[in-house]
């Protein structure tokens, strides 16, 4: 059993290349600018899926995710969004919602890697998104009408990039790493 395991997990290894792994990372941009197109319930499914299978302290998978597709709400979103009034464009918005009680110490921690799964997954399906940092949370918990140990880590506007920014620069190895 355990031998099957590992032949499949170099299969999988094989059919993904790391150049395949560090380009979908090095290329994903925080996409601004949105078509007006719909996503596909098989797209916003396959984001939740790479959510899902993030990992998280002690197993403890302390999220949940609201997808919004209410105009109503999305545009109140992006007023709720200090730099996020572009959210407005997108046909869909996915929330994600840590719990605190599951949690107490990693809550930020799991789901933020968790929201970085979808970004690295919509990147790879040709969709856009950007992380919303600064907002009216408790303004924006209202409105999702979460429960009061949940915790608004961040919203992901998604949907088809207009436009792709040049990449964006990053700080050289050499001045980031030490040795002991
Ligand atoms: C914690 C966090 C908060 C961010 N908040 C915002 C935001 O509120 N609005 C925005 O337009 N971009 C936001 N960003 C996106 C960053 O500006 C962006 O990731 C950075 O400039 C690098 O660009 P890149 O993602 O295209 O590589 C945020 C990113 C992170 C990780």
């Amino acid at each position: 059993m355990i031998r099957n395991d590992s032949r499949r997990r170099v299969k999988i290894m094989k059919e993904m290349t790391p150049e395949d792994v560090l380009k979908l990372m090095k290329e994903r941009r925080s996409i601004r600018a949105f078509k007006d197109e719909m996503i596909s319930d098989e797209a916003v499914e396959r984001l939740l899926e790479a959510a899902r299978w993030c990992q998280s302290a002690s197993n403890k998978q302390p999220w949940r995710f609201i997808i919004i597709k209410d105009k109503d709400i999305i545009n109140k979103l992006s007023k709720l969004a200090a730099y996020g009034s572009f959210i407005k464009q997108v046909p869909v918005v996915i929330a994600i919602v840590a719990n605190k009680e599951t949690a107490p110490k990693w809550y930020i921690h799991d789901t933020s890697m968790a929201a970085h799964q979808i970004c690295l997954m919509a990147w790879s399906l040709s969709l856009g998104t950007c992380w919303i940092g600064s907002m009216n949370r408790e303004k924006a918990a209202e409105l999702l009408q979460l429960s009061a140990p949940e915790y608004l880590t961040t919203i992901l506007p998604l949907g088809y990039p207009k436009t792709i920014p040049n990449p964006t620069p990053r700080k050289e190895l050499k001045d980031l790493v030490s040795s002991l």
